[in-house]
């Protein structure tokens, strides 16, 4: 057995050689890799390396590998990870895109395209999913995420277990996933990354952790520690979170990383110096070090000073050895570097035909007033600052993507077309108008659009071409680094100067269609007014162009639907759709004194969540239930017809809430609770059915008041079921079940 084999493994080991296995090193160069005589080679020989990250290329990887095996005393092989967020080198929508499929088997068979890709160019591990709830579009990694919901986040973290790792570690295309950043770094206040989390263990519970129980449920490999501070200890250091939550009450067996030198932050949290930190991360639960060396350099002096014990040292190591175990990594080290499948198996036409599909299913149609689909013949000027940008489409962390072989959308029409030339470009203005932003924003220099011509003069070369066409698709929003780690913003508007250029091109009186790029949701409540049509696209991938037209003529009808609320102004953030109903609800007119509401703006979100519409129509009919009054293990049978009105098939996610009414602490105004996407042929009808028993009513509350230890049950009462087509627009009935 696995552990029979570490047990001897470890007992052959010295200390040293099992404080290198916890040292996880970043090769420096995602692009360029190790030399050989890089420190980090060096370190290799000397066995204090247990794993290396940002290392790209098989040839690397394998002169590394050997040097771990060949050269070191011990000969244990390396662990070879990257951050393979949305794809390898086929790149998916971004992770918030993804989640707006609501199409859990499409989203595991990205996870598991992402696998075959990665594992035939020699990585083993990746730090991914990222699952962590926000609701705060501010903050950049929103787009990294899953979104707000703690249900639609539990599924989609574990659809993605499955599809890195499969049923089985040790085949050459799967592998161990990494379930981040456990816990709550979604939360950082104000949205600014890295800042201070603070929140009730309640909320934790109920909101924050399901999306990564989810993943340990599903069997994940290992779960990277988030940089924030969690109740008041750096989750690095935090027992509670690595120990007790994560290991005693789910039951996770596997490895804890840190994050890039989040054992070394923890002296800036103010919790001590390097030694000390590391021996509170270690002794917390953490098994590897990412890039800080604070295990590598203190853990034998604290180990000298009776601070940690060898057993601290053995179990980490333990958790190492048995994740390349699994792997497969002892039998053969050289399992996962293999030059044929390099050549054979990644971006392929099949896998990028997936990435397309995907792309399409993940893009949201916010609003059309019947201009969309577009003829194939139609006369289309295509404008803005990010229509015809391979760079752009990919968005954060697409590490190993090679950008310029993604689809731009210009030529995603003109391939699309009848004929290409019934596409005309002009750029229009640039993405942001102040220079110094646009550096900030280009800080790994991807996105070099800027463009020195005055402002006037891209206008007019837009509106000339505007004048040539039968409707306008105007391409604005982001560029795809204003989202990912380190872009979090203070305006959700899109900048000025693309606002102008869309008032100029709808003044032309011709239709105008925005295609919004954006990693995380954005006020665009002024844009309404501007447009016919808004195809809200994300970062879609390497086939974002293709799936963009696919979306525009009508090859693919629409039917993503929010995982995020669009806010109408970034003053209403956090706004989210299962929130408290207060004390003071805002029931019937806005505005009320005295009610939980604003003077300036209404409590609604631009987009609730589950929004999104399509080219069909979908009629709800009556909701039906097996019962009324339930008691114990019954089930309830819930069902409803959904009528596809419309001449063109279509896809509907049906969506079911429930709200229970009275509760031993406050609960939510409504919860997702189950959701089904189904294809509705034109003109049919079909019976939808959702079952559900007191598991679902279950959450997480006080065994009492004064103790408040927390238990995850259902209280009997009243419960109010809620189906329909988006969290605001529902039939509803009550229930009531008894114990
Ligand atoms: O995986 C990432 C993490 O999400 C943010 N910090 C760096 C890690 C490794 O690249």
């Amino acid at each position: 057995s696995i552990d029979k084999k570490v047990d001897s493994l470890l007992a052959e080991m010295t200390l040293e050689e099992k404080i290198g296995q916890l040292n996880l090193p970043s090769a420096g160069d995602v692009s360029t890799g190790i030399s050989t005589n890089s420190g980090i080679a060096l370190q290799i020989k000397e066995g204090k390396v247990g794993g290396l990250f940002n290392i790209k290329g098989i040839d690397k990887i394998k002169q590394a590998q050997k040097i771990a095996v060949e050269e070191s005393r011990i000969g244990i092989p390396l662990l070879f990870a990257m951050d393979v967020i949305h794809g390898y080198k086929t790149v998916f929508p971004i992770p918030l895109g993804l989640s707006c499929t609501w199409d859990l088997e499409l989203i595991e068979q990205s996870a598991r395209i992402a696998a075959q890709e990665a594992t035939a160019d020699g990585i083993a591990w990746t730090f991914s999913p990222m699952v962590d709830i926000s609701r705060d579009p501010r903050w950049g990694r929103t787009s990294e995420g899953v979104g707000e919901d703690p249900y639609l986040g539990y599924q989609i973290a574990a659809a993605m277990v499955r599809g890195y790792q499969g049923n089985d570690l040790s085949l050459k295309n799967t592998m161990m996933a990494c379930v981040k950043h456990f816990a709550l770094y979604g939360a950082s206040e104000a949205g600014r990354d890295y800042n201070t989390v603070d929140m009730s263990r309640l909320r934790m519970y109920n909101d924050y952790f399901p999306p990564y129980k989810g993943a340990v449920d599903a069997g994940v490999g290992s779960v990277m520690a988030s940089f924030n501070e969690v109740d008041g200890i750096p989750a690095t250091g935090s027992k509670w979170l690595m120990t007790e939550v994560l290991r005693n009450q789910w039951g996770f067996d596997g490895l804890v990383v840190s994050d890039y030198t989040g054992i070394n932050e923890m002296i800036a949290h103010g919790m001590g110096d390097l030694q000390q930190v590391s021996a509170l991360a270690l002794k917390a639960g953490v098994d590897m070090d990412m890039v800080g060396e604070g295990f590598l350099t203190t853990l034998t002096k604290s180990l000298e000073e009776g601070k940690l014990t060898v057993e601290d040292i053995d179990t980490a190591c333990r958790r190492i050895l048995e994740a390349k175990f699994k792997l497969g990594l002892f039998d053969d080290p050289y399992r996962y570097i293999d030059e044929k499948r390099s050549e054979s198996e990644i971006f392929t036409a099949e896998n990028r035909a997936i990435a397309r599909k995907t792309a399409a299913e993940s893009m949201v149609l916010l609003k059309n007033e019947g201009v969309l689909p577009l003829a194939k013949n139609t006369k289309i000027a295509l404008i803005g600052p990010l229509a015809n940008n391979v760079e752009n489409m990919v968005g954060t962390w697409s590490v190993s993507a090679d950008v310029d072989k993604s689809i731009s959308i210009y030529e995603g029409l003109r391939q699309s077309a009848d004929n290409s030339v019934n596409i005309s470009y002009a750029k229009g203005a640039n993405v942001v108008e102040d220079a110094k932003l646009e550096e900030r924003i280009s800080v790994f220099g991807k996105n070099t659009y800027r463009d020195n011509r005055p402002e006037a003069e891209m206008v007019e070369e837009a509106l000339k071409v505007a004048s040539q066409s039968d409707v306008i698709v105007a391409v604005l929003g982001e560029a795809s680094e204003s989202s990912g780690e380190s872009s979090s913003v203070t305006s959700l508007e899109l900048p000025a100067n693309q606002r102008r250029l869309l008032k100029k091109l709808s003044e032309t009186g011709k239709p105008v269609v925005m295609v919004l790029l954006t990693g995380r949701p954005l006020s665009i409540k002024w844009e309404q007014d501007y447009t016919s049509a808004i195809v809200n696209a994300w970062f879609a991938g390497s086939e974002a162009g293709s799936a963009i037209a696919d979306i525009i003529y009508g090859d693919v009808n629409p039917s993503g639907k929010l995982s995020m609320t669009f806010p109408q102004n970034v003053g209403q953030v956090p706004i989210y759709y299962n929130h408290k109903n207060t004390g003071r609800p805002l029931e019937g007119e806005w505005f009320q004194k005295f009610k939980s509401n604003y003077l300036d703006v209404t409590n609604e979100p631009l987009f609730p969540f589950g929004y999104g519409l399509s080219y069909s129509e979908f009629e709800y009919g009556e909701m039906k239930l097996s019962s009324e009054k339930l008691k114990g293990n019954d089930k309830l049978k819930i069902t409803i017809p959904v009528t596809n009105t419309a001449k063109i098939d279509g896809k509907e996610v049906v969506q079911l809430y429930i709200r229970d009414m009275v509760g031993s602490t406050t609960r939510p105004v409504k919860e997702l609770k189950g959701f089904q996407k189904l294809m509705i042929k034109a003109g049919e009808t079909k019976e939808v059915t959702f079952t559900i028993s007191t598991d679902d009513l279950k959450y997480y509350t006080y065994d009492n008041q004064i103790d408040q230890n927390i238990i995850h049950t259902w209280e009997a009462g009243e419960f109010q079921i809620m189906v329909g087509t988006n969290s605001n627009d529902v039939k509803s009935k009550m229930i009531s079940w008894k114990k």
